[in-house]
């Protein structure tokens, strides 16, 4: 492998740029095509002064791309990266990995099948927030998980649905798009979710997808969490508005929008900061609070310098096809829950024999 990777990034719609804007700043990559089959992309392109090609497999026939960023919507995540792998080209897949379970676990075994990296981006993992968190909730610092809350107020304006897949049941709404990052995190920190509880409504925007739903799930190692999101309301409250991790797209404002209470102790993110007592925990007793330290970085540079690596060196991915598919299935208990107004369980069964990682044996092109 050359000391740069020519990449190509597939879909050049909103997070595409995004990657395409975080690959000029990376000096492992170069930007070597784009694939789009809309005018947009094209014009995207012959202003970078790069190929463009309309679809996955002109990309392939043409040898420009040694890996590929898939930033495409989601029901074709499967077919377009299944392509790529065969044609030995390391993925970085956007998530959530796939559309449905049949999707991700097909995915699951044209990775395991090539040997392929197989990256999925929850970007959010590569946040040095996130790190430091995993860390301290890991080393005990908070006790017991016995509660946790997580706010997403993302009031996103009209033109957002302009994109019809984002209206579309099995594609759009918040819980797919948006709080799939949060049960990402949830059950990076307290391990698996065993049962959910769910209501949705659409009725601020009327489309076939929820706009707001409010989530209740219980961890299989103990304690509870409680999950608001919404397309349609107005306030900071949401990692995406808090976190200052894509400056480019999002403000970030000093307000909080995660908190764990543990037996020991509170954490609040993305404040990183750490709530103790003196002594015993005593509610009437003042907590005091510590900020964690963390060098900031981009998360999106982060998951690139770690694809890279991956392509490199082979190795485990931070963020699996696997660890995605088991998210995947929580979303959809939590679709079920909300339809049904019944208490559902989390069935990982699909994914027993398949190894906590995708694994990749390091021989890219
Ligand atoms: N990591 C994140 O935080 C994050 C943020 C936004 C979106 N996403 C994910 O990224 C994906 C894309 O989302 P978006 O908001 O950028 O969508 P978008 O609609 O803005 O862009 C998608 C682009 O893909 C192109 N496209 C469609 N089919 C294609 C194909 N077969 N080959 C090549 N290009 C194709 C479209 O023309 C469009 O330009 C989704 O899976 C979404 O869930 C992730």
């Amino acid at each position: 492998m050359p000391q740069t990777i020519d990449i190509a990034v597939i879909g050049a719609g909103a997070i595409g740029r995004t990657h395409i804007d975080t690959l000029a700043r990376m000096p492992g990559f170069r930007l070597s095509a784009i694939v789009d089959p809309m005018p947009s992309g094209a014009s995207l392109a012959t202003s970078l002064g790069l190929p463009v090609f309309p679809n996955v497999a002109t990309l392939i026939d043409s040898g420009v791309a040694q890996a590929a960023i898939v930033a495409t919507p989601n029901e074709t995540h499967l077919p377009v990266s299944e392509a790529l792998l065969r044609a030995k080209i390391p993925v970085l897949l956007e998530k959530p990995v796939a559309e449905s379970l049949t999707s991700a676990l097909r995915l699951i075994a044209v990775a395991e099948e090539t040997g392929i990296p197989l990256l999925v981006g929850h970007h959010r993992r590569h946040n040095p927030i996130i790190r430091k968190a995993h860390e301290a909730i890991r080393a005990g610092r908070i006790g017991d998980l016995v509660m946790a809350t997580v706010t997403c107020s993302l009031a996103k304006p009209a033109s957002y649905f302009e994109a019809a897949w984002r209206r579309a049941p099995g594609a759009g709404g918040p819980l797919l798009i948006n709080l799939v990052h949060e049960i990402d995190l949830l059950r990076h920190f307290f391990g698996e979710i065993s049962t959910v509880q769910a209501i949705a409504s659409n009725g601020r925007r009327g489309f076939a997808v929820e706009d707001t739903a409010a989530v209740c799930l219980s961890f299989a190692g103990g304690g509870l969490a409680t999950l608001c999101i919404s397309d349609a309301a107005t306030g900071p409250w949401a990692w995406d508005l808090s976190a200052g991790e894509n400056m480019a797209r999002f403000p970030a404002h000093p307000v909080t929008a995660h908190h764990y209470a543990g037996s020991r102790a509170g954490l609040s993110l993305p404040d990183l900061t750490l709530w103790e007592p003196e002594g015993e925990p005593d509610w009437t007793r003042k907590l005091h609070p510590t900020k964690l330290a963390i060098e900031a970085a981009d998360p999106y540079e982060a998951q690139l310098a770690h694809f890279a690596a991956l392509i490199r060196e082979g190795g485990a991915p931070l963020v699996s096809a696997r660890d995605a598919t088991a998210n995947l299935i929580v979303l959809d208990a939590i679709g079920k829950a909300a339809a049904t107004g019944r208490a559902v369980s989390v069935d990982l069964s699909p994914l027993d024999g398949i190894s906590g990682t995708v694994f990749n044996n390091g021989s890219g092109p």
